[in-house]
């Protein structure tokens, strides 16, 4: 059988090479040839396997690395004013934030009292390349700065430690330094999905952080595995990934406040480019990126917020798809009050939607034959399909 194969094997190599000419002249030469060469193909495609391997990882690498983008503390603080009502007596989880670089952290932490938190934890991963300065903190045993250690911090009182009247930065960093039980190493590298990340997980009410790109689908599939309510930041693409998009349809998940621009702090190693980048004063890169929206289940009232609607439908300006049976509706503010089937609208949609006004049907990107809307058998921007409810 296996000899079969293999002769089978050397005959399809050969007609693909054009070397099978003779046959019975000179088999055993011919056979020794093919030989020779499939066994050579083999080892080329071998070498091709490894590399392409080796070329999946330094890809992961190279993307793990684009995933260190440092959200501003006024981005978090404009946000997270809509959502004070939530966090009385909650444990937050930030759980992809040193405290060395995380704002979510220090924002949580100044604000621990006001905002009545039960406990703030923080779980710092070791792939990350950054270090900050303003708040520091170290295990009896360092004499340096526990850079590309993983460790995890607890916080469950903030006090006026120094008697200034005022909870800073100092006092959060006196905290921690007088008790030794709250600054810990993990045992493991600090990723979310370790088992002693998950555990911490658990004890969680509210998750709030702006999670790594590259792995947010599996972080969002992990919160809502374990049922947590969530904040996190997240690029607008993401509403059109399978998982995440059925989670919004089906109002487990929803758009916050902020949908648009946002900058972020990024490390030296970052090279420059033309666009969104640029340099301060202090040589800090920054990037900028024009896509981010925040993702929550936690209530806002904005998600209850009618979109007010003055346009009336005409087959004129509301051309129906090629593929499928929608009308188009190029700006949210121009969807028509009065048309009662499916529309195909811009993502930028996702910003006022208000589901006691829309049902959310699908993605064009689903949905739609070929993966896209066509009109006049041209293509078009992605579409979220809705309806109005009745
Ligand atoms: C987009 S950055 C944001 C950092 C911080 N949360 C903030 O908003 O400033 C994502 C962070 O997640 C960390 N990270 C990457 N992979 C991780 C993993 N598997 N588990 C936990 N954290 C991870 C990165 O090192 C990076 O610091």
């Amino acid at each position: 059988m296996g000899n079969l194969y293999n002769h089978n094997r050397m005959l399809a190599l050969s007609e693909l090479l054009g070397l099978y000419r003779s046959p019975c002249r000179v088999a055993w030469v011919r056979d020794k040839k093919l030989l020779f060469l499939s066994r050579r193909l083999i080892a080329m495609h071998k070498r091709y396997q490894q590399s392409m391997a080796g070329n999946k990882s330094l890809n992961a690498a190279l993307k793990a690395k684009q995933d260190e983008f440092y959200t501003q503390m006024d981005d978090i603080a404009a946000e997270l004013k809509h959502y004070r009502q939530h966090f009385r007596g909650k444990v937050v989880f930030c759980n992809c934030d040193d405290p060395y670089e995380s704002n979510f952290f220090k924002y949580f932490a100044l604000n621990f009292n006001s905002l009545g938190l039960k406990k703030l934890i923080a779980t710092c991963y070791d792939g990350s390349p950054v270090q900050g300065n303003e708040l520091l903190l170290h295990f009896d045993d360092w004499d340096s700065e526990p850079t590309k250690i993983a460790y995890k911090v607890e916080i469950s009182e903030v006090t006026d430690c120094n008697g200034d009247g005022a909870i800073d930065l100092s006092d959060v960093r006196y905290l921690i330094q007088n008790d030794k039980n709250v600054l810990s190493r993990l045992r493991g590298n600090g990723d979310f999905r370790s088992a002693e990340c998950v555990e911490l997980l658990k004890q969680a009410d509210v998750v709030v952080t702006n999670p790594p790109f590259s792995l947010f689908r599996e972080y969002v599939a992990q919160l809502m595995k374990y049922g947590k309510r969530i904040l996190i930041i997240g690029n607008q693409n993401a509403i059109h990934y399978k998982d995440i998009f059925n989670l919004i349809k089906n109002n487990r998940v929803w758009i916050g406040y902020k949908f648009g621009d946002m900058s972020f702090q990024v490390p030296d190693y970052f090279e420059p480019r033309a666009t969104r980048y640029w340099q301060d004063d202090n040589g800090q890169k920054w990037r900028s990126l024009g896509n981010v929206c925040w993702f929550t289940n936690l209530d806002i009232s904005k998600r209850h917020e009618e979109l007010d609607l003055w346009k009336k439908y005409t087959p004129e300006e509301y051309p129906k798809y090629d593929n499928y049976d929608a009308i188009n509706v190029d700006k949210t503010a121009n969807i028509p009050c009065d048309y009662d089937g499916v529309m195909g609208v811009p993502i930028t949609f996702m910003d006022k939607y208000n589901p006691e006004q829309f049902e959310i049907i699908d993605t064009s990107t689903v949905a739609m034959p070929k993966g896209a809307p066509y009109i006049n058998g041209k293509r078009i921007y992605e579409r979220i399909l809705i309806r109005h409810r009745k």
